[in-house]
């Protein structure tokens, strides 16, 4: 089953309850939050205290994308503050197979992130053990990029990885997936389709939000 994340990153950060709202009343079953921290992406956006804060609003799944260095410092705080999924970035820590573990110590599910340009085979020692991969379809950094076309190749890949070894996984995406790019990454095998721009700056959320679902 397809599932919608839409991404806080391009919703209105002053009122950030009543956009949240909006698009859990139109079935959004994950909120995605992207926390960034000025050093492995170059802007800067929310931390634990808001998560905690948002927590109250809604029962969708929180889905703690972490864009930050030494991730593993900040599993704890994210856990306690309400987060349901949280995803790492394998290009900024040394010690992946650790870091799954304590996410899933925390509580959590786990995910574990790629950029555009890190091959699958990074995966490969990780596998059995997390929830979700989270392929970047976009550079990471920004909202409103254009999605990188060579990325469901990538993608289906994995789905055929996961389902010879018998795995449940979870294959989210990220970056530029809109009305027009979502079915590709669909048939590629993805389950989780995480959009920011495409939802918050439609004119019709609603019908925005099907085409990234079913068109
Ligand atoms: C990008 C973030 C995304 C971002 C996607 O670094 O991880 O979650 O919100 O934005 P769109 O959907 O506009 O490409
Ligand atoms: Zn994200």
């Amino acid at each position: 089953m397809i599932k919608l994340a839409p991404s806080i990153l391009s919703a209105d950060f002053g009122n950030l309850a009543a956009e949240i709202k909006k698009v859990t009343a139109l079935g959004a079953e994950y909120i995605h939050i992207d926390v960034m921290d000025g050093s492995f992406v170059p802007n800067i956006t929310v931390g634990s205290p808001v998560v905690k804060k948002l927590r109250p609003v809604t029962e969708a799944v929180f889905d703690v994308h972490l864009m930050t260095e030494h991730p593993e410092t900040q599993v704890a705080a994210f856990a306690e503050a309400g987060a349901d999924i949280i995803t790492f970035h394998i290009e900024a820590t040394r010690h992946a197979h650790r870091l799954v573990q304590t996410i899933r110590e925390a509580g959590c599910k786990v995910g574990v992130a790629l950029n555009p340009g890190t091959p699958l085979t990074m995966l490969d020692e990780l596998l059995t053990d997390i929830d979700m991969a989270l392929i970047m379809t976009v550079n990471p950094g920004f909202g409103g990029q254009k999605f990188i076309a060579t990325m469901p190749e990538k993608i289906a890949i994995l789905r055929h990885t996961a389902e010879d070894n018998g795995l449940n996984l979870d294959i989210e995406v990220d970056g530029g997936i809109n009305g027009e790019t979502a079915g590709t990454v669909r048939e590629a095998g993805a389950n989780i389709l995480v959009a920011g721009s495409a939802i918050y700056e439609a004119p019709d959320m609603a019908a925005a939000m099907e085409q990234i679902r079913n068109g």
